[in-house]
């Protein structure tokens, strides 16, 4: 597959909720900018006629951005088609070659349910549609090692691994861009990112809301499957990962690789899971459901680096705030020189990932006053959320360009199965926990990092 950009976007799943919150505000956008002047083709089951699919996108935009602006909106209208049929019939698949005209090499967006991948593939090699294009596939990717080993499969039947963009949106963000840029552009933490000085490292992905009106797909991952095994573990990753050795997609995805290849499956041990109060009363949610929607999780990595760091990961719904931080705690000073340092007062770099980009680093200084007693400071390196580009802008962006730096590799997808597996579809009812609290915490007494868990403050 060649570099050269994507000539039309296909989006299948067009009248779905991703489109509507995430990929046409990010579509739009991008006409907004001129990053985007190619036809955009949504398909979709619904027998919509084109100015309901831009009236849908509109009410998208406005909901995401607040107002539209009149010639852009006409501008990124222009650009769309659409195309009603179920993907289970070829003659969709027909329509959809038609309305691709003379397209030589489009990006085929799958925005539809996991469920629904196979067969849509299936659908543009029979139509002779997937021929020189690329493929953009969603999360969740696969449900088990299995699964994922099965799709990696149907997939490769059509298409090369150049030519496959699996989505990890989180992978999009600024802050996590920031995150792989400051620990390798600057030299100052890497002589302390290591064993010797690194105490343990946890990662919170709080979230103040519950599921939604997406009791049915919920029900069906939980917080393990939905953020953890691939959001989560990939912050995992840029925080153990090894300087990449060239600036190419694969340079960097290697060395993810190996920390993958490093990181212990885990055992039930290794997992507190919650649910909270009220969880079984949403739309879509089975009776008596065991799915967790909270989850700590302890990770270890098991290289020269980083053997017997803890690494945590905590997500929840319906906690007290919504902030997803990284906190990578030091070790105590050899010795108490002044005043008794106290456990929770020692050296960190906090990484917030969302709502904003921000760096800061606790440190110990002396107190104002006669007396050689210290105070817990922070110095804020940053804090900034300006000039974000939203995720699925960037990485439809990159797709469109056949950058793959920022997706995930058939290795790293597989890998990263195998290592929560045994976890996965634990019946055993989760401990329940009241909404808008940091989880069970009769069940979290004792798990955690060495020194405790840092809530993060909004
Ligand atoms: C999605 C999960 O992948 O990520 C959701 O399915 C979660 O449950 C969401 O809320 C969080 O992403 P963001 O970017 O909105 O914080």
């Amino acid at each position: 597959m060649s570099q050269e950009r994507s000539d039309t976007l296909v989006l299948f799943g067009a009248t779905g909720d991703l489109a509507h919150k995430k990929i046409f505000p990010a579509l739009y956008q991008m006409v907004a900018k001129g990053t985007l002047t190619e036809p955009v083709i949504g398909v979709a089951f619904d027998a919509w006629d084109l100015k309901q699919l831009q009236d849908r996108a509109r009410d998208g935009i406005v909901h995401a951005l607040g107002a539209v602006d009149e010639t852009v909106f006409a501008k990124f209208a222009s650009l769309l088609r659409y195309v009603s049929g179920d993907y289970r019939d070829p003659t969709t698949f027909e329509k959809l070659k038609t309305a691709l005209g003379s397209a030589q090499r489009p990006l085929h967006y799958m925005a539809v349910p996991p469920s629904m991948f196979e067969t849509v593939v299936q659908g543009l090699e029979q139509s002779g549609t997937a021929h020189g294009a690329r493929l953009m596939v969603e999360k969740p990717f696969g449900h088990d090692l299995q699964s994922a080993r099965w799709l990696n499969r149907v997939l490769h039947l059509v298409f090369d691994e150049q030519s496959i963009f699996r989505i990890d949106h989180y992978l999009g963000k600024e802050a996590i861009q920031n995150l792989l840029y400051f620990r390798f552009a600057n030299s100052l933490l890497e002589p302390i990112w290591n064993r010797n000085y690194v105490e343990s490292v946890q990662i919170t992905m709080a979230e103040d809301f519950g599921v939604e009106g997406r009791g049915r797909f919920y029900d069906d991952v939980g917080a393990i499957r939905d953020v953890i095994e691939n959001h989560l573990l990939n912050i995992l990753l840029l925080l153990a990962m090894e300087p990449p050795v060239g600036r190419s997609a694969d340079d960097l995805i290697d060395e993810k690789v190996q920390v993958l290849r490093a990181i212990r499956t885990l055992t039930k041990d290794d997992v507190v899971r919650g649910q909270f109060t009220g969880y079984l009363a949403e739309p879509g949610v089975a009776p008596n459901s065991p799915v967790e929607t909270f989850a700590a999780v302890r990770f270890f990595v098991d290289t020269w680096r980083w053997q017997d760091v803890p690494f945590f990961i905590r997500a929840g719904k319906n906690m007290p705030v919504h902030v997803t931080e990284v906190v990578v705690r030091l070790k105590r000073p050899p010795l108490d020189v002044f005043d008794p340092i106290k456990p929770a007062d020692q050296n960190y770099v906090r990484f917030r990932i969302d709502p904003q980009v921000m760096i800061a680093i606790g440190a110990q200084r002396k107190a104002p006053g006669d007396d050689m007693i210290g105070e817990q400071v922070e110095l804020t390196a940053l804090d900034d959320s300006k000039g974000d580009m939203p995720p699925y802008e960037r990485l439809i962006g990159d797709a469109m360009n056949g950058n793959g730096q920022l997706f995930t590799r058939q290795d790293a997808a597989e890998l990263a199965w195998r290592i929560v597996g045994p976890v996965l579809g634990d019946t055993t009812p989760p401990h329940l926990y009241e909404p808008r609290t940091w989880g069970p915490a009769d069940a979290m007494a004792g798990f955690g990092p060495p020194n405790g868990w840092i809530d993060p403050v909004a």
